[in-house]
């Protein structure tokens, strides 16, 4: 059974949620398809993509729509990607990875769907791609770096619009193993604070374990 849910392109069939498939017929990694009202969904796994882990967890701030232009930090091989590229069908999605061996299953993704632009690059150094990508609706960072937070700073300050939006992915552990994750999310917090104005952070346990997603806004 479906139930509306109010965030764009994106439907709940009971425990499942499903992205309006953009490339009908074709699945990117190994989802559903399921048919509903004469479109077609991929469902959204909880336990790959962090964004189904915290609308699960009862995310409120979903600003996708149809022409959102994104910037993706920690792309991998194109998992929650792929149903950005679905929600955001007329948008923009530049992917930033700089592991080769995930920006060819991305590459292969972006030959299927127009609006994802790989990007094979150090998200360190976004100087590297101020050529290519514009300013952008909302950067969500997906990255397991000590240097989390500075990433994510350098990348704002260059291309996130004003009152732009921010998701963060906090992995504790990649910060810092021997503390406890609670203090680890509320060190991070305290430096967002300092710079955007936080709209709410959620827990993604169980779906993966010691993350936090925090949902920002440049003020
Ligand atoms: C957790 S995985 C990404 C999973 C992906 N976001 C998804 O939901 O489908 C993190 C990715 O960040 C990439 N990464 C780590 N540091 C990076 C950096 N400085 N620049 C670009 N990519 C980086 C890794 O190679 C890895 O593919």
């Amino acid at each position: 059974m479906s139930k509306e849910i109010r965030f764009f392109n994106v439907q709940q069939f009971g425990r499942d949620f499903g992205t309006l498939n953009l490339n009908p017929g074709k699945k990117v990694y190994g989802e559903r398809l399921i048919q509903h009202a004469g479109k077609e969904y991929r469902t959204w796994d909880i336990y790959r993509s962090k964004i189904a882990a915290a609308i699960e967890q009862g995310l409120q701030n979903f600003p996708f729509k149809a022409n959102t232009k994104i910037l993706y930090l920690g792309a991998g091989n194109g998992t929650t990607v792929s149903h950005f590229s679905d929600v955001c069908d007329q948008g923009q999605i530049f992917a930033v990875e700089f592991s080769a061996r995930a920006v060819v299953d991305l590459f292969m993704l972006a030959k299927q769907r127009e609006n994802i632009i790989p990007l094979l690059n150090d998200a360190n150094k976004p100087q590297d791609y101020l050529a290519i990508v514009p300013e952008v609706d909302v950067i969500y960072q997906d990255i397991a770096q000590r240097s989390q937070v500075d990433i994510l700073n350098k990348n704002a300050d260059i291309f996130l619009k004003d009152k732009g939006y921010i998701f963060l992915m906090v992995k504790a552990r990649s910060i810092d193993v021997s503390m406890d994750p609670k203090n680890v999310f509320k060190v991070v917090y305290a430096q967002l604070q300092n710079k955007y104005k936080i709209l709410e952070q959620l827990r993604l346990d169980p779906y993966e374990k010691d993350h936090m997603c925090i949902v920002a806004q440049k003020v």
